[in-house]
């Protein structure tokens, strides 16, 4: 049997070299993307390569999605080994009047922070609340954070909502480290690095694949490994 692996945002970027590489380890990945069309057009490439994945509608801001995902997956696979909550948004949207990017703090509208707080921190929230009851024991939940979110980092002068998402993602990762250690689940935060996908643009000096090996390295951690952490490339960062 398998091991079953989750991945959200699967449909390009870290998310999709992340579920070709839990794949290629022999992984049957689920891959979940908003829009069908384009995760069909990221799973047929991955089908294309030999790999065994399926592909499942998911927006991470709708529970209702959330939950329809874990029926399928109780029906069809009965549990599971592996949760990526890698779906995550930094928008242009993230403006001010100023039509600046990224926008001033003092002038960033409080509903786009929400925006993203709703993505990027109640995504993974939603994903892990709906899940929790199919995580197998040993299974292994990583939510892809970022350094923009370390507190003990240079918070500089833009990006406040997404800092704040990542902040706040890595609690939630220190949370259900603790609640989930009773089924020996381990959650770790990780940050992939500054990679070249739409979001981290084309002058990123990390390719997706590199990016989404720091993921693949939380999501298959020995029994012994760590848990509640915030890691990139294997190597433990501070909060
Ligand atoms: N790239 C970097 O340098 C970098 C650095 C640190 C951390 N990260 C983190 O790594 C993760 C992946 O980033 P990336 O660089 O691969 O970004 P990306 O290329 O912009 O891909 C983001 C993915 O998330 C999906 N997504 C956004 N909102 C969603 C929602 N509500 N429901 C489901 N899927 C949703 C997107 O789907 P659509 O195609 O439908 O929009 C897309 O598949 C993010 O959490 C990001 O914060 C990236």
């Amino acid at each position: 049997m398998p091991q079953i692996a989750i991945v959200t945002g699967a449909n390009r970027g870290i998310g999709l070299e992340v579920s070709r590489q839990l794949a290629q380890l022999g992984h049957h990945v689920i891959m979940t993307a908003r829009d069908p069309r384009k995760g069909a057009a990221a799973m047929q490439q991955l089908v294309a390569e030999g790999l065994d994945v399926e592909l499942r509608k998911l927006d991470v801001n709708s529970t209702e999605d959330c939950q329809a995902l874990a029926r399928h997956v109780a029906e069809n696979h009965k549990g599971v080994d592996v949760l990526v909550n890698n779906a995550g948004i930094l928008p242009e949207s993230f403006s001010d009047t100023s039509g600046r990017y990224p926008a001033n703090p003092l002038r960033v509208p409080p509903a786009t922070v929400m925006e993203i707080l709703n993505t990027n921190t109640l995504g993974p929230l939603r994903m892990i609340q709906a899940f929790a009851p199919l995580l197998r024991e040993n299974a292994r939940v990583v939510n892809v954070s970022s350094s923009m979110g370390q507190l003990s980092g240079d918070f500089g002068n833009g990006h406040l909502g997404y800092r704040m998402s990542k902040t706040a993602l890595n609690a939630v990762t220190k949370m259900f480290a603790n609640v989930l250690a009773p089924k020996n689940i381990k959650v770790n935060s990780v940050d992939p690095g500054w990679v070249r996908t739409d979001m981290g643009n084309e002058n990123a000096p990390r390719s997706p694949a590199q990016g989404a090996a720091s993921v693949v390295w939380a999501a298959t951690l020995p029994p012994d490994g760590p848990s509640g952490g915030f890691f990139l490339d294997g190597e433990r960062l501070e909060w």
